[in-house]
């Protein structure tokens, strides 16, 4: 398929487009980058191949879409607080990324989108999968959205980072766990609607969701669960197969991703940079 300024290859019917023909660690002009916003908002993940992109370039191309979010979680833990190095040695067993999740919903204004890249990538092994939130809103009965409509819910970073959560023990990518971290804690709608698309989407996550705003955690608990499970079925998902070089922008908002722990004896290594977002409404 062609679009006006480049090539663009449909990953599967549940999302996904590769695009061919863009060198992004060039100016792009703001066609072009219209364009990778139009195929971010229509497929919810555009994936490039073999890009040479260096940490200055990355982050240049991220500007492109907003500004740049600083992860509270890890600010403080590298050089450069607008990069994330995700990385994973032989031997770690636990790794950014391993429950299905967006990123970061915590925050008021959760990031609209991430940029990764891929550096040092297995010969088998550690694909990113991702599932459309659109479609896993759509398969909702009339009943659940119903009663989904209006609910509100509370995301926070206690399950994911600070010394209670106790996932630096055996992972390369440590985050804050000093004794000054502190929860941050927000409530989100449930159903949210996509700020460029218009289109509803679920908005909860296994990492960041901890109840329904106004519900005991016992009474939040089943239907939760429920959700979570429900946003990963297989028909909502594709997979990514990392090489060097290769970049996936995942657009935040109307998607949960993974990455896959089964990378054997190698080791994964790859940039990440968080594009600002707006409050969900
Ligand atoms: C992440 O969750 O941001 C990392 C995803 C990945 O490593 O594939």
């Amino acid at each position: 398929m062609r679009n006006t300024r480049f090539d663009i290859a449909l990953l599967s019917g549940a999302g996904g487009a590769e695009i061919s023909g863009v060198d992004v660690a060039q100016e792009l002009d703001d066609g072009t980058i219209a364009e990778i916003r139009g195929a971010l908002n229509d497929h919810c993940v555009v994936f490039f191949r073999d890009q040479e992109l260096d940490a200055e370039r990355h982050k240049a191309f991220a500007r492109r879409f907003g500004e740049i979010f600083i992860h509270p979680n890890y600010v403080g833990m590298s050089d450069d607080p607008e990069i994330l190095m995700v990385r994973r040695e032989p031997g770690d067993t636990t790794y950014v990324g391993e429950d299905w999740h967006t990123d970061t919903t915590m925050w008021p204004e959760p990031p609209l989108g991430a940029i990764l890249y891929g550096i040092d990538i297995p010969p088998y092994g550690g694909d990113t999968m991702f599932a459309n939130q659109y479609l896993a809103y759509d398969a909702l009965s009339a009943g659940m959205k119903k009663m989904l409509d209006g609910l509100r819910a509370v995301h926070s970073d206690i399950l994911v980072a600070g010394p209670q959560a106790g996932k630096n023990k055996g992972r390369s990518t440590k985050h804050r766990d000093g004794p000054d971290w502190r929860e941050t804690r927000t409530t989100h709608p449930v159903v949210r609607t996509h700020p460029e698309t218009g289109r509803k989407m679920l908005f909860v996550n296994k990492s960041y969701t901890v109840g329904f705003e106004g519900m005991t955690e016992a009474e939040s608990r089943p239907v939760l669960d429920f959700l979570f499970e429900h946003g990963n079925r297989p028909e909502f998902t594709f997979r990514f197969r990392w090489q060097k070089g290769s970049i996936a922008f995942w657009d935040n908002r109307s998607t949960k991703h993974i990455a896959l722990g089964d990378t054997g004896p190698f080791r994964r290594l790859l940039r990440r940079v968080q594009v600002c977002g707006d409050r969900p409404v």
